[in-house]
């Protein structure tokens, strides 16, 4: 579903991705782990068309979008869920949503429903402005938003950040219910143990480097990620 080959990517003159390549899959939950400045939120910037590489490709579904503008990239099936989520805070919940659907012309009202299906506590609070949610309804915003379109492939940037473990355990949940039911899921977390529990492979990323590739459960028994991101 995604081939990411060779990518470098610099701010000015800082180098903060080196020749990095790795895939996901149709239908797995790829996580990427890394600690903070590794260079995850990078990548995803990077998939998504907000940055550029200078070199390499990335393709998307068979086409390749590295020169695609980010709101084409959505129209094409892939979104991103970006740190800090970036829900727009004085609107409210329904109209937060109807702009995750600038893409779609037919079909938005079934969209919501779906979306409202999927976090009842949404639904509750359709007419609530965005930034008077808790930390986890945000989340679960930010989540229902990117869903608006139905895509292909979601990208989730740290997810869990700032939840207590009890929403992080549930929007974990919901990650893994919505790949089961088709999506395919690249996972930012530094929540490494999360994301390793949930994901079917994951990439070790080390000052933009990728360091460490296995499936999940090799690299939970793995030494060295248990050293580095697991509290031993
Ligand atoms: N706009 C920017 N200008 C200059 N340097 C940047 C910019 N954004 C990120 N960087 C640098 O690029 C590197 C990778 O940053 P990135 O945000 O991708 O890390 P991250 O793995 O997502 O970290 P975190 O876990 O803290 O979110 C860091 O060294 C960071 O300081
Ligand atoms: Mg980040």
């Amino acid at each position: 579903m995604l081939n990411v080959t060779n990518i470098n990517v610099y701010y000015g003159n800082i180098h903060a991705l080196h020749d990095m390549t790795f895939h996901v899959d149709d239908g797995e939950i790829v996580s990427l782990i890394g600690a903070n400045g590794a260079g995850k939120s990078t990548t995803l910037k990077t998939i998504s068309g907000l940055l550029r590489s200078h070199t390499g490709d990335i393709e998307f579904d068979g086409h390749s979008i590295s020169r695609t503008e980010p709101d084409i990239i959505v129209r094409q099936g892939l979104t991103h869920v970006p740190e800090g989520r970036r829900i727009f805070l004085s609107m409210t919940v329904e109209e937060n949503l109807d702009m995750g659907a600038f893409t779609i012309k037919e079909g938005k009202k079934k969209a919501l429903d779906e979306v409202f299906d999927r976090f009842p506590r949404l639904a509750e609070r359709r007419n609530q402005i965005a930034g008077t949610l808790s930390g986890g309804e945000q989340q679960m915003l930010a989540m229902g938003r990117a869903l608006m379109i139905r895509p292909k492939m979601m990208m989730l940037d740290e997810p869990s950040m700032g939840l207590a473990p009890i929403l992080v355990s549930q929007i974990m949940d919901i990650v893994v219910e919505l790949n089961k039911a088709g999506t395919t899921i690249l996972l930012v977390e530094q929540n490494a143990r999360m994301a390793l529990r949930i994901s079917h492979r994951s990439y070790v990323i080390e000052s933009g480097r990728i360091v460490l590739s296995d499936t999940s459960e090799n690299l939970l028994n793995n030494e060295q990620v248990k050293k580095a991101y697991l509290g031993g």
